[in-house]
């Protein structure tokens, strides 16, 4: 299983990550907040700027999305990433 670096700028925090919970769901682990609603990839509440990295989606979300945008509840994540958090 491959694991990801993620780097938090805000927070100057870096968190391993293996694809098998989300995004989301990693950073409630390390109990840093985040806003979220439908938790499926519809209402864009948990999307986050990317800063650095790529990520991809079993299925494209409906939520409406900028180009430097991920949706935390429902990206898989593809390479080490810096997030705008
Ligand atoms: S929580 Fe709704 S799109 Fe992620």
């Amino acid at each position: 299983m491959k694991v990801y670096q993620v780097q938090l700028v805000q927070r100057q925090q870096t968190l391993q990550h293996d694809n098998q919970q989300s995004l989301l769901e990693n950073l409630e682990q390390h109990n840093i907040p985040h806003e979220y609603q439908c938790r499926s990839g519809y209402c864009g509440a948990c999307r986050a700027r990317l800063l650095k990295g790529q990520v991809s989606y079993r299925q494209p979300p409906l939520a409406f999305l900028q180009a430097d945008e991920v949706l935390l509840c429902c990206c898989q994540v593809e390479s080490d990433l810096v997030l705008d958090l």
